[in-house]
């Protein structure tokens, strides 16, 4: 028997998670040895939905831990997780650590298992922005240089890791994401009834979130993008903002007196199957988010990424993603050049996703790449 732990804290790590699971469960119904898998959940996402969605409607068993730690400045939640997981750690005693993506969970749970010898594998190694200033590359060089096993999803990816001397440890796995996405995409269709519930007609309204420090914390730079979205709110068609609670306690604080545009949307975090039919019926989405990018360019909506730099530069080579940071009239440009580009039309980005995201079993390769290390370390 070999024992892996997950460790998860933030909606996007519950989203990846949930094929890992399947990868496992099905390799437990065939092969050997048999596995057992511990999740731990850091408490970074708390609110229900935030974290208990994803759990339910991606059919992730309730994780065994949940260390609670909530929301608090970077130093403060990596180390209360960090104390967290080292206990856990020294109590199951894994034989893997498993970390995904690049918050501060990530961070903490790779910290806590270096220190201890445990070996660990990083799911969406590789990634870089080139911009310290995030802290997810902080978190993202910090875990890549800490594990044992980098699964890169992308060549550029496996290019980014090969130059700061870790090839070794690389293998190209193909975007665990992407494996999610094809799994629930007819669920989603089937279940969700949120575009009857806003009225919404396919192809007819645009997609928004905001979520990153570097627009948040920013009044200048959030009030920029808050006031664009409610220009091309008044244009056609509605734009719909589900929004991170970060951003709704910004907008709170910094920018009492903003008010949105009647056909600025604003709704509460939705779920994973609602972000997907949201996703899939929207003519553009105007995004900071890593996962969104994606997802937009898996489901052929072309995007906007509101940030200065991307990670999935795959996509805007594939001239799906327009990268425009804050700046207003960047963000205008944009609209205008995929408005008129799409005019009544459609755009096919599946191509380039074939190529460069993988065939949407990137877990199973995760899982088979972890299980040849294991077999390399018991010979
Ligand atoms: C974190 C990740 C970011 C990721 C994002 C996904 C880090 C450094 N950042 O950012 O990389 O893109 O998750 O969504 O790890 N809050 C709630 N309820 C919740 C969770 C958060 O109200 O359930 C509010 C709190 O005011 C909190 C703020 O959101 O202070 C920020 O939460 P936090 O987890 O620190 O960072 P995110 O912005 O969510
Ligand atoms: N997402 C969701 N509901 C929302 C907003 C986002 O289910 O209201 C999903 C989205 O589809 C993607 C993931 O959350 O799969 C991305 O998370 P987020 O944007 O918070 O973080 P990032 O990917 O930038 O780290």
């Amino acid at each position: 028997m070999m024992k892996l732990m997950s460790i998860v804290g933030a909606r996007p790590q519950f989203i990846k998670l949930a094929p890992f699971l399947q990868a496992v469960a099905d390799h437990n119904r065939t092969g050997s040895p048999r596995l057992e898998h511990l999740t731990v959940h850091t408490g970074q996402h708390y609110d229900a939905d935030m974290s208990d969605i994803f759990f339910e409607e991606l059919e992730i068993p309730p994780a065994e831990i949940n260390l609670g730690v909530g929301s608090g400045s970077h130093g403060l939640q990596t180390g209360k997780m960090l104390a967290g997981i080292e206990q856990v750690l020294l109590q199951e005693k894994p034989d893997l650590l498993v970390i995904f993506g690049d918050t501060n969970s990530t961070l903490a749970g790779a910290l806590a298992a270096a220190k201890l010898q445990i070996p660990i594998a990083h799911v969406e190694a590789g990634l870089r922005s080139f911009n310290r200033r995030m802290p997810e590359e902080i978190n993202r060089i910090a875990a890549d240089h800490l594990s044992d096993i980098l699964l890169a999803p992308t060549a550029t990816a496996v290019e980014n890791l090969r130059r700061e001397g870790l090839a070794d440890k690389t293998t190209l796995t193909g975007d665990i994401m992407y494996d999610t996405v094809r799994r629930n995409i007819r669920l989603a269709a089937s279940k969700s009834t949120l575009l009857r519930q806003l009225q919404l007609t396919p192809h007819a309204y645009y997609l928004a979130t905001v979520h990153r420090a570097e627009n948040t914390d920013d009044p200048q730079k959030l009030l920029a993008i808050l006031n664009e979205l409610n220009k091309i709110a008044a244009h056609q068609y509605p734009v719909v903002f589900p929004i991170h609670p970060r951003t709704t306690n910004r907008i709170k604080m910094s920018l009492p007196d903003w008010a949105p545009h009647p056909q600025l949307r604003i709704i509460p975090p939705v779920g994973y199957l609602d972000m997907l039919q949201l996703t899939q019926g929207a003519r553009l989405a105007f995004t900071d988010s890593g996962g969104l990018q994606k997802e937009a360019f898996f489901l052929n909506c072309p995007c906007v990424t509101l940030r200065e730099e991307t990670e999935w530069v795959e996509t805007v080579a594939a001239k799906g993603n327009v990268i425009t940071g804050a700046d207003p009239k960047k963000i205008e440009q944009a609209f205008l050049h995929w408005e008129h580009q799409l005019g009544d039309g459609r755009v096919d980005f599946s191509e380039s996703v074939r190529q460069h995201f993988g065939n949407g079993q990137t877990a199973k390769q995760v899982l088979h790449t972890i299980l040849n290390f294991q077999n390399t370390l018991s010979v």
